[in-house]
C-alpha cells in the first residue's frame, strides 16, 4: 500500500496512529505530497480527484480517501481493534467526528493566514472557527472524558490528533485553560507509542 502523506497533517497522522496500533506500519510506503489552496503541487490528483491528503492506494481495489473511510479500512483489514461493536460505534463515531470538526476548523484558520496578508484575514470569521473548537473542546470536557479513560479506539486516537495539531499550529490560544481533564488526558495519551512516534512536523 502507498500512503500519500505530509508529517504536518493531522488528518494523515489519524492514519498513522491506526497503522501503528494495527502492526499494518509496514505494509505502508509513506510517498510525501505538499501543495496550496490554490496549487495542487504534488498532491494526488492522479488518484484521489479532490487530491488531498490522505489517500491510501491499496492493491486491490481504488485509492482510498479520506481519513475516517482510511482508518476503518486499517481496522477492518487488520481484524477489527479500533472500532468497537454498536451500540458502542456510534459514540465512537461521533467523538472522532468532534475531533475532526476541530480539526477542520483549525486547518482552515492555518490556510486563512497562509493565504491573505495579515490586514486582509477576516478576523470575524477566524474568531468564528475558533468559537466551534472552543465548543467541541468544551464539549468533550464536560461529555466524553469517562469514554476516554476507556480502552483505546479510534476516535482516542482522533483527539489526540487534533490536540496535537492545536498545539502545533495554534500554541498561542491556550486549549488547555479550561479544560483540565482533558489537559491531564492529553499528557498521558502522549506516552503512547503510536502517538509519540506520529508527532506532527513541519
Ligand atoms: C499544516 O501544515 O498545518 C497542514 C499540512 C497538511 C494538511 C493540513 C495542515
Amino acid at each position: 500500500m502507498k500512503l500519500h502523506h505530509n508529517p504536518a497533517s493531522p488528518y494523515v497522522r489519524k492514519v498513522r496512529i491506526a497503522l501503528a496500533e494495527t502492526g499494518l506500519a509496514d505494509q505502508v510506503e509513506l510517498l510525501p505530497a505538499a501543495g496550496h489552496p490554490t496549487d495542487p503541487g504534488t498532491m494526488p490528483v492522479g488518484v484521489n480527484p479532490l487530491g488531498k491528503l490522505p489517500t491510501l492506494e491499496r492493491e486491490d481495489g481504488p485509492a482510498l480517501y479520506d481519513s475516517r473511510v482510511i482508518c476503518r479500512y486499517i481496522d477492518d483489514r487488520s481484524g477489527g481493534k479500533l472500532y468497537p461493536a454498536a451500540p458502542k460505534l456510534w459514540e465512537t463515531l461521533t467523538l472522532e467526528a468532534t475531533a475532526d470538526g476541530i480539526l477542520d476548523a483549525a486547518v482552515l484558520m492555518v490556510y486563512e493566514g497562509r493565504s491573505r496578508p495579515e490586514d486582509k484575514r477576516d478576523s470575524d470569521w477566524l474568531e468564528a472557527q475558533w468559537s466551534k473548537i472552543a465548543r467541541a473542546l468544551d464539549v468533550i470536557e464536560s461529555r466524553w472524558m469517562a469514554y476516554l479513560e476507556g480502552p483505546f479506539d479510534m476516535s482516542h486516537a482522533a483527539v489526540a490528533s487534533a490536540l496535537g495539531y492545536l498545539d502545533f499550529r495554534h500554541g498561542t490560544r491556550d486549549w488547555r485553560g479550561g479544560h483540565p481533564e482533558l489537559s491531564a488526558w492529553y499528557d498521558a495519551i502522549l506516552n503512547r507509542d503510536s502517538v509519540r512516534a506520529t508527532m506532527p512536523e513541519g
